[in-house]
């Protein structure tokens, strides 16, 4: 297993971690949930999968309090007993959920109860979770960092990070905002200029922030069968490669990728993207290959449905339909295919809460939209496609 650098520190980090939030379960997944929120986590076969990570040389694992309902944390505390606990760096969050953090004395207690779970007395990588624009100042207004400090030295806590589900501005207030040790994206070959994307990858590295990679595979829909427009460009390089490899390969590509944290529920997956991190280190794409992302880029945005750049000059619409947040949830799930499956970070936001308010056709969006999008039509048709009723 290759390994990488982890910002200013010396440890070096594999250049695949295991992350806990999809690990096998004893029932099927069922469309509308997506796999972390499933309780029933198969023990035995999660615990043989983290082990046998370990054993590759896996040496960073990732989980946080609600994936799979708890059950995560429980699950990886128990396969790091028998002596794997030292072989890894252990991370996780901290989940600001009114279920849990009301005020800041709930911090230490969901801290020590997360410690509990995990069976251990430190968390190395420690995380502020999912940070956008209301949780943070929010956090921050209730002390977070002068409590995380305090955490960090009576030895709770390693390293303190956060992870980010938002717009570019933010993270680049966020990382300046603390000397953090390190960051999490989401970050993958499609979303490069989506969140913090490959500005904010580069400005946390310029920061000597490590960079931890999230959704790499856009929560499995990178590697599932592709559509025949993508498809045919990949068959035509020289190197075979699945979809999986080359969608790794892209990211360990770059020099600012620490690790790319993959969610595999099956030892296949595991030994296949193991085998796929032994052979790629940074600067291991050539131009051509590169420009074949590019590409590949092109087509899956080709077959999306709906032109709309996010420009939100039709917000905000005056009966509170959040039109270009549901035109981006119906491009996705058109591009991607396999309607409901394919859980992102944000397909998670899920369309039950983007179409709770109805469009009265007043009208307002058309005449706003540069793009002349059809906008009341269009509604109805992601409406119908994403709540999978017959057209
Ligand atoms: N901090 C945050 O806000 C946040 C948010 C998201 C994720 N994360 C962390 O980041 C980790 C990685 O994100 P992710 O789980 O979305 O990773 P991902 O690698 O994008 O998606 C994982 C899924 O990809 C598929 N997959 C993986 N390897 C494969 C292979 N070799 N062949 C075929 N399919 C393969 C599997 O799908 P199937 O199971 O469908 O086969 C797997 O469940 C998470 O586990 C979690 O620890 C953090």
């Amino acid at each position: 297993m290759n390994t990488r650098t982890f910002g200013m520190l010396e440890w070096k980090p594999s250049a695949l971690g295991f992350g806990a939030m999809r690990l096998p379960t004893r029932s099927e997944k069922r469309p509308g949930i997506s796999p972390h929120q499933m309780e029933d986590v198969d023990g035995p076969r999660a615990i043989e999968l983290i082990r046998r990570a370990i054993d590759l040389g896996i040496n960073y694992v990732d989980t946080a309090r609600p994936y799979h309902q708890g059950e995560s944390e429980r699950i990886v505390g128990s396969a790091l007993r028998n002596g794997y606990r030292y072989k890894v760096k252990l991370a996780t969050k901290l989940t600001f959920s009114p279920r849990w953090i009301r005020s800041a004395d709930d911090f230490d207690p969901f801290l020590d109860d997360q410690l509990k779970r995990l069976q251990t007395d430190h968390i190395d990588f420690y995380l502020l979770h999912a940070l956008q624009k209301t949780r943070w100042p929010a956090l921050r207004e209730m002390g977070v960092l002068d409590w995380a400090e305090r955490a960090k030295a009576d030895g709770r806590i390693g390293h303190l990070g956060f992870s980010f589900h938002d717009d570019y501005p933010l993270f680049e207030e966020i990382v300046d905002a603390y000397d953090w040790t390190f960051c999490q994206i989401l970050y993958n070959y499609m979303d490069i200029d989506f969140q913090a994307g490959t500005r904010g990858l580069r400005y946390a590295a310029s920061k000597g922030l490590a960079v931890s990679v999230m959704e790499p595979l856009r929560g499995g829909q990178l590697a599932r069968t592709p559509p025949e427009t993508v498809a045919s460009i990949w068959e035509e390089a020289d190197e075979v490669r699945t979809p999986v490899e080359w969608a790794l390969r892209w990211l360990w590509h770059q020099s600012e990728v620490s690790i790319v944290l993959s969610g595999m529920s099956t030892l296949e997956q595991l030994e296949q993207n193991v085998k796929s991190a032994s052979s790629a280190e940074a600067g291991c794409l050539s131009g051509d290959e590169l420009a074949r992302y590019d590409r590949v880029r092109a087509a899956y945005r080709a077959l999306s449905p709906i032109p709309c750049s996010n420009c939100r000059y039709c917000q905000p619409c005056p009966h509170g339909v959040p039109i270009p947040e549901i035109f981006a949830l119906y491009n996705e799930k058109v591009m991607y295919g396999e309607h409901g499956q394919g859980f992102t970070a944000f397909s998670d936001y899920g369309a039950s809460r983007l179409l709770t308010k109805e469009c009265i056709a007043c009208g307002a969006c058309e005449a706003a939209c540069p793009q002349q999008i059809k906008i009341i039509e269009r509604l109805r048709d992601a409406r119908t496609y994403l709540l999978g009723e017959s057209a």
